[in-house]
């Protein structure tokens, strides 16, 4: 899905900045929990946010995915080189209307919403920040049960 999503879905908006995208897929990834448009809504709001915490649009961000074996779960990332999240910022991020953009600009759902959905697909989302470096999110989903696949 992120193979489709990036980064041809983003740069009609964004091609006039210059970030790098480097991808990091992990071959042959089992199929995941959750709906394929909801999670892709997912990966487009944390990548949005990537972009737009990147200062006068230059930076990279790095998508990796990897797949847990002691889990079952599969692991995507998205890491970039933006101005990061204050500490103070981090407990608040994934509250509904939570911003720190202009108006007009952030909504503050997002990452609400994106936290809702990872969550009803039974997994999890996780940020980590370097204030002034950049920000990890993390979203790790179980993989879909009750289904006769090929375990990697
Ligand atoms: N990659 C990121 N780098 C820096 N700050 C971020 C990042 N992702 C989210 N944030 C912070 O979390 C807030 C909430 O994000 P989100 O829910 O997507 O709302 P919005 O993007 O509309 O502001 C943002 O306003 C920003 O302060
Ligand atoms: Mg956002």
């Amino acid at each position: 899905m992120l193979q489709s999503m990036t980064p041809s879905g983003f740069s009609n908006l964004y091609k006039h900045l210059q970030i790098e995208i480097e991808k990091e897929y992990y071959s042959d990834l089992p199929v995941v929990e959750g709906n394929f448009a909801n999670l892709g809504q997912v990966f487009t709001n944390v990548i949005k946010n990537a972009i737009e915490a990147m200062d006068k649009g230059h930076g990279k961000i790095t998508l990796v995915t990897e797949y847990k074996k002691e889990t079952d779960s599969v692991v995507i990332e998205c890491r970039d080189t933006g101005k990061g999240i204050a500490d103070n910022q981090m407990k608040n991020i994934f509250q509904p209307f939570f911003t720190t953009k202009p108006v007009g600009k952030g909504t503050g759902l997002g990452l609400y919403v994106s936290h809702e959905i990872v969550r009803r697909a039974g997994g999890t989302i996780s940020a980590k920040s370097e204030e002034g470096k950049g920000s990890v999110f993390s979203i790790e989903l179980p993989c879909k049960r009750g289904e006769t696949r090929k375990i990697p």
